[in-house]
């Protein structure tokens, strides 16, 4: 019996972490070992960010993405760039652009640099990240205000399918199983393949809980992008298992998520998870992992939003300072009951 994830779901689909600053760096070495063991492809967390990697006009910070690119080639791993045009952790600069011709000149740039300068390496490219609301109206970003629409989409897919020919070009997002959202999701990859633009895949980013989405959602989602004759990936797959202040539409509550810091209520298992809730999780990931399984041919990549619980950002978001588990290792790099269901599927 095979017993990594990555041998495990070898002819199904890729399997992958984020990494963030600290592994990369090479401070953490327990997570890059268990990296090595289950995984076969990375992103990074935050390092390729706009504000990070081009934060003034005329400055590129390549040090950690380079660092990040020799890692996966050195572990012969899929390696993915996250995220080229993103109206979050965005660089203040391209924010104050107001002149519609200089923030496409911007994105020209940017995407030539940090394409090219992996490019062969870089195997699967986020080109454009959560443009649409959750109506799958579109979101009305710097970049859609100041270029006058969705228009930029199509030039950042086309910029980077110039810059690397070869890479695969991904558009991703969250609550992409929301019919709604979905419906968005169709309209945009209809117009991008209309105008001719080279699309690979859809990312449906997976920051999912123990109650929801429903199997049937995500699974009306998956059918409905790979009718479209593009790959689905699961980008950023974790499972909270905390309670969220919003209700499981999205219909946020999003005022002052500040009021709940330090509320016990908000934070039920500071120190560990307990067997309960640890089997919840392990059904929760089975259940998950059953239908991806289901689908595989349609399904490209599955990749965790970190490699462990200690390193996730939902002990942080949206509220600070909980303790989340949300992953299948625990902050001791230990498989969790999860583990060994989702394992135990094949
Ligand atoms: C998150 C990171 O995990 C955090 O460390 C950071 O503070 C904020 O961004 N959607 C995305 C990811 O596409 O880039 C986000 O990552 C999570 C939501």
């Amino acid at each position: 019996k095979l017993n990594t994830l990555k041998d495990t779901f070898l002819q199904d689909f890729l399997i992958g972490a984020a990494l963030s600053n600290t592994q990369i760096t090479g401070a953490d070495k327990n997570a890059i070992n268990l990296l090595e063991k289950e995984f076969n492809s990375i992103t990074p967390e935050n390092d390729m960010k706009w504000e990070q990697i081009h934060p003034e006009k005329d400055s590129f910070y390549f040090e950690i993405a380079d660092k990040y690119v020799a890692l996966g080639q050195q572990e012969n791993m899929h390696i993915v760039g996250h995220t080229l045009v993103w109206h979050s952790q965005l660089a203040p600069w391209v924010q104050n652009i107001k002149d519609s011709s200089e923030l496409a000149n911007t994105i020209e740039t940017h995407i030539n640099k940090i394409v090219g300068r992996y490019k062969g390496k870089i195997t699967t490219w986020d080109v454009v990240n959560e443009a649409l609301n959750e109506d799958g109206t579109p979101r009305e970003s710097q970049f859609y205000k100041v270029m006058g629409g969705e228009n930029y989409i199509e030039h950042a897919f086309k910029l980077a399918a110039k810059a690397d020919p070869n890479a695969k070009l991904v558009y991703n997002d969250y609550n992409l199983w929301k019919p709604e959202k979905r419906a968005g999701v169709i309209r945009l990859v209809k117009q991008l393949q209309e105008s001719g633009v080279k699309l690979d895949g859809v990312g449906m980013q997976a920051h999912w809980s123990l109650e929801g989405p429903s199997i049937e959602d995500i699974e009306n989602s998956i059918i409905a992008y790979s009718n479209l004759g593009v790959k689905v990936s699961f980008t950023e797959l974790d499972v909270t298992v905390l309670p969220n202040p919003w209700d499981l539409n999205g219909a946020a509550v999003e005022q002052s998520y500040e009021q709940y810091e330090g509320d016990p209520k908000m934070n039920p298992y500071p120190e560990k998870l307990t067997d309960s809730a640890q089997v919840k999780l392990a059904k929760r990931y089975e259940d998950i992992f059953k239908l991806f399984l289901k689908h595989k041919d349609k399904i490209e990549r599955v990749t965790f939003w970190g490699v462990n619980d200690g390193q996730s950002w939902l002990n942080g978001w949206p509220i600070k300072g909980r303790t989340n588990h949300p992953l299948l290792f625990d902050r001791e790099n230990k498989a969790k009951q999860a583990y060994q269901n989702v394992l135990a599927l094949k």
